[in-house]
């Protein structure tokens, strides 16, 4: 896998920090918790899609593209992300945000919303729930090339073979991390929604012939669905990568303990486990994906599923801003 001959923007200075997550992991009695600080990663307030838009922008750019299309819901941090890299870059941007099922709390006035306005108030377009996102995407890019422009159109989640090589890249950074750390994590676990974060995550390690397991706690679909999907995109990028062998369905594991009531449908579960790595390691999560993951992670702890002295690296992919979305829920009692 050689990463260098790809084109690439760099949004973040160097390696995102994995902490030490001790007070977490005094609560559970073990496994050993380490946190990967990749909200801390570049572009407006960070998160996982800036590893995937370092390429994807770069690609964009290399085809001649003036114009950016992406779609995601209402509260998508990776439409928040994919304007922030465009401002940047002195691109066009043009959002397509699905409607929620049912308004949510302050979905449309704060946390990614309001970044949206506050990065470029033109360009957002709503559309109702259960529009067809793929079409939609097609409909403005064919708009834009009616005024002259060449539009270049990022799938939800930024989850195609080239945005995952950002995730496979991280995998090569968590290994060149854990070999400054002199202790190799048993296990990585992740969110898992458009998919492409734990794909490009096992892709990344396979290529490395490397132990981590990693684990994706779906926020979208039931397990079995997830599974099929991250085992398909992580050939895909495994073939984008040059990596010989396929990539077996055993390596991927996918769990559905924090999925309940639904995607960005907030859960008792969510909220315990944002409090809780608020009050014991300082840190922010959000209620979409980061803060379903440690649900997922803490009900595998409690079922005895890790070994005491486990090395286990939490993957902190961002959201932090939906949070403020969702402040009344986070104020229910
Ligand atoms: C904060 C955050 N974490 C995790 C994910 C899930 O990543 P993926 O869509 O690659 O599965 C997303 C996706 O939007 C996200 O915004």
């Amino acid at each position: 896998m050689n990463l260098d001959a790809l084109p690439r923007k760099i949004y973040t200075d160097g390696a995102t920090p994995i902490e030490k997550a001790e007070r977490l992991s005094q609560v559970f009695g073990g496994p050993e918790l380490f946190i990967k600080r990749d909200d801390q990663l570049g572009l407006t307030e960070g998160g996982n899609k800036t590893r995937k838009l370092e390429f994807l922008i770069a690609d964009a750019a290399s085809k001649g593209a003036d114009t950016v299309i992406t779609a995601g819901a209402i509260q998508s941090n990776h439409c928040r992300l994919t304007l922030s890299a465009c401002v940047k870059e002195g691109l066009n941007c043009r959002l397509v945000l699905e409607e929620n099922e049912e308004p949510q709390y302050d979905t449309y006035s704060t946390g990614n919303f309001l970044i949206y306005q506050l990065l470029d108030e033109h360009a957002t377009e709503i559309v109702a729930n259960g529009t067809d996102m793929e079409a939609a995407l097609e409909r403005a890019a064919e708009e834009e090339r009616s005024r002259g422009r060449v539009p270049y159109i990022i799938p939800v989640g930024g989850s195609n073979a080239v945005g995952m090589t950002g995730y496979a890249a991280c995998a090569v950074e968590i290994a060149s991390q854990s070999e400054e750390l002199d202790a190799p994590f048993d296990y990585v676990v992740c969110a898992s929604g458009s998919g492409g974060m734990q794909a490009g995550l096992v892709a990344g390690f396979a290529s490395m012939n490397r132990r981590p397991d990693v684990l994706g706690m779906s926020v979208i679909k039931p397990e079995k669905d997830q599974q099929a999907l991250v085992h398909k995109l992580a050939n895909e990028t495994a073939e984008h990568l040059g990596v010989g062998a396929k990539i077996s369905r055993e390596r991927i594991q996918c769990f559905d303990e924090c999925l309940a009531p639904g995607y960005a449908l907030p859960s008792d579960a969510m909220k315990e486990a944002v409090k809780l790595t608020a009050q014991s390691e300082a840190l922010l999560l959000d209620p979409v994906y980061s803060g379903k993951a440690m649900a997922g992670l803490n009900a595998l702890i409690r079922d005895g599923f890790f070994q005491e002295n486990d090395r286990v690296l939490f993957i902190h992919s961002g959201g932090t801003p939906a949070l403020y979305a969702y402040a009344p829920f986070f104020h229910e009692k």
